[in-house]
């Protein structure tokens, strides 16, 4: 949930950074801080607010140390204060830390360093580690030749949770420590200089050769060299990565903000995610994904599970894969599914969708499932990311970094992923008629130009935005797989324009809801199923008789149309409808954000990567 940066090396540390926190900006955005080492002592500068508010600090030019860490927060333990910014320090100055994650115990860990003399001059977890390092380092064992990484294993040895940390002293200025576990940490590597970060886009403008951190792994960072070590502080060697994305790809390319150039994005990212997997007159190719045609002929269940977009897009996968497959499947939330010890077994295959691939409740389901002997694969759109590691199997949405903390170009891919997944699979289970198969690889095939031709004129959602930004209360409405683009269509609008909306299965609004539904009220409904079409506008009737004004996305010719707006989206195959209709509705809630005046990519209380339960 937070970003953590740290460099070592010959040039002044703070314009990288600066530069690295804002990249990382969308992990947390209440408060920011950054210490170097000046003069043999730690120099830090911090204060609640955003990355911006670093540049105007007092000092902060000053600064000229060549190794610094810095952090932007996304609060947990303390609201957004100076007090509570990171970086923090041990009692006596001598050791500072950046951290991202949540340690469990720190009020045990707390009372424990409070018998033993030290204070605490923040709410935060993270306060505990630079006073147990400074613990250890004096009354520790030695673990190894290095007595600052003894005493940072010896610390990181009693916390419970999650943890992603940088550790800087200037009694060891030439090395910066890093530990990690459950939360994301990659060293980035080049000459004479080597930087930290929680994700690899931060670090592109500096290196594509990259070190990503294992969980109970510790690395010594110095500027020419870096050492790694297990658990027990053995030394041994890694493998580098290098990564092709371009440091453009990162930026906002002449638009407003990163949320609509990524909607705008989606005609090529889709392109990605089809690559060569899909062609027509050929079965679906996975090069990365060897399971066995007996597995699958045997599997007794599907769960799909994730956590808040990536979730809807699994609803949209439950429905392909039943559909194409014959397979029951269960879409869950992950942080439901982990707690509540579903039935799985060696015949159960489960997916886990994560866009960033380090949401902590994702990958803890996914553990469980592996505990209980299921086959897991993972979809994610960050390369090498935890969950892809964790899991048996991975595939990629290539969709290219998504920056904006409403995710809207990952879901579309996702759900253009999982859809081939179940031609893949439909083709070896032999599942479905192989000329129905044939058609739909066309229908994706063609959803890139359809996209384009949805965004070739958005004036219309333009309009309808304008007229009902200032609303309080919206409902989506939908059928079937339009339901679950409802549910996605609800979510974007609250997460970035704070307007209270829900959405409903179209048939279960008389079953109470309905009581809502009041003179003007805006109600949104989507209507692509075509054996659902009458029931859907009769529910829509419904609310318009009690006075509501509606917004209809559909690719139907609607019979009767008494509705008060319309957005008329291509025609495709409706298992595929989905990827369509979702992009009005990314672009309404996106309108209305702006029209309200708000920070489109980075909303309140929101951040874009949930590494914390
Ligand atoms: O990185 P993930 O796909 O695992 O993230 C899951 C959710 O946190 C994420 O989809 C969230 O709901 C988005 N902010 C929605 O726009």
């Amino acid at each position: 949930m937070c970003g953590i940066v740290g460099y070592i090396g010959s040039k002044k540390a703070t314009p990288f950074l600066l530069e690295g926190l804002t990249c990382l900006e969308y992990r947390g955005y209440d408060s920011a801080g950054i210490a170097t080492i000046e003069d043999n002592k730690i120099e830090v500068k911090k204060d609640k607010g955003r990355v911006k508010n670093l540049y105007d600090l007092d000092g902060i030019d000053s600064l000229v140390g060549t190794v610094g860490i810095a952090h932007t927060r996304w609060a947990t333990h303390g609201k957004p204060s100076k007090d509570n910014s990171h970086p923090h320090l041990d009692n006596s100055g001598t050791f500072s830390v950046v951290h991202n994650g949540i340690i469990e115990n720190h009020n045990e860990l707390r009372n424990f360093l409070i018998s033993k003399g030290y204070s605490f001059a923040s709410q935060t977890d993270t306060e505990v580690i630079p006073n147990l390092i400074h613990y250890y380092f004096n009354n520790g064992e030695n673990i190894g030749d290095n007595k600052f990484l003894s005493a940072v294993k010896q610390a990181v040895s009693d916390l419970k949770g999650s943890y992603a940390i940088v550790v800087m002293s200037p009694l060891f200025k030439d090395e910066l420590i890093v530990a990690r576990k459950d939360s994301p940490l990659v060293i980035g590597t080049s000459n004479g200089e080597n930087f930290i970060a929680s994700d690899i886009p931060a670090l592109l403008s500096h290196s594509k050769n990259f070190y990503l951190l294992d969980d109970n792994e510790f690395a010594v960072v110095c500027k020419d060299k870096i050492k790694f070590y297990d658990i027990n502080l053995t030394e041994h060697r890694k493998g580098i990565k290098n990564i092709e994305w371009d440091a453009t790809e990162t930026g906002k390319n002449g638009f407003e903000d990163y949320m609509l150039k990524e909607i705008f994005e989606q005609p090529n990212s889709i392109r990605e995610t089809i690559g060569s997997r899909l062609k027509l007159g050929e079965n679906c190719y996975f090069d990365d994904l060897e399971i066995s045609e007996e597995f699958l002929h045997n599997i007794n269940q599907i769960y799909i599970v994730a956590c808040g977009t990536a979730m809807h897009a699994g609803l949209i996968g439950k429905t392909i894969l039943e559909n194409l497959c014959k397979i029951p499947t269960t879409v869950e939330i992950a942080s439901e599914f982990r707690y509540r010890n579903p039935l799985i077994d060696e015949k159960t295959l489960c997916i886990y969708i994560s866009q960033s691939g380090e949401t902590a409740d994702t990958i803890a389901a996914l553990k469980l499932a592996k505990s209980k002997g299921a086959t897991t694969i993972a979809i994610s759109n960050v390369i090498s990311s935890s969950i892809t590691r964790e899991a048996d199997y991975s595939i990629y949405t290539h969709a290219g970094p998504e920056i904006a903390v409403a995710s809207t170009k990952a879901y579309t891919s996702q759900v253009v992923l999982i859809a081939i997944l179940a031609i893949h699979f439909a083709e070896i289970l032999n599942s479905y008629e192989q000329e129905k198969l044939e058609a739909l690889k066309a229908d994706i095939l063609d959803l890139p130009s359809k996209i384009e031709n949805i965004l070739a004129d958005t004036s219309k959602i333009k309009n309808f935005a304008d007229k009902v930004y200032t609303e309080k209360d919206m409902f989506f409405l939908g059928r079937g797989i339009d339901y679950a683009v409802a549910l996605e269509g609800s979510l974007k609008l609250k997460e970035i324009s704070y307007i209270h909306s829900e959405a409903y299965a179209a048939g279960e609004l008389k079953h109470g809801p309905i009581a809502l539904i009041e003179n003007n009220v805006t109600v949104i409904g989507i209507i692509t199923e075509p054996d659902l079409v009458d029931k859907t506008c009769s529910n829509l009737q419904e609310v318009i008789t009690r006075g509501a004004k509606t917004l209809i996305v559909t690719n139907m010719q609607l019979e009767n149309n008494c509705f008060d707006f319309v957005i008329d989206i291509p025609e495709i195959n409706h298992l595929l409808s989905p990827i369509l209709s979702v992009v009005p509705l990314q672009l309404l809630s996106y309108y209305i954000s702006k029209n309200k005046g708000l920070d489109v990519d980075k909303p309140r209380n929101l951040a874009k990567s949930v590494t914390v339960e």
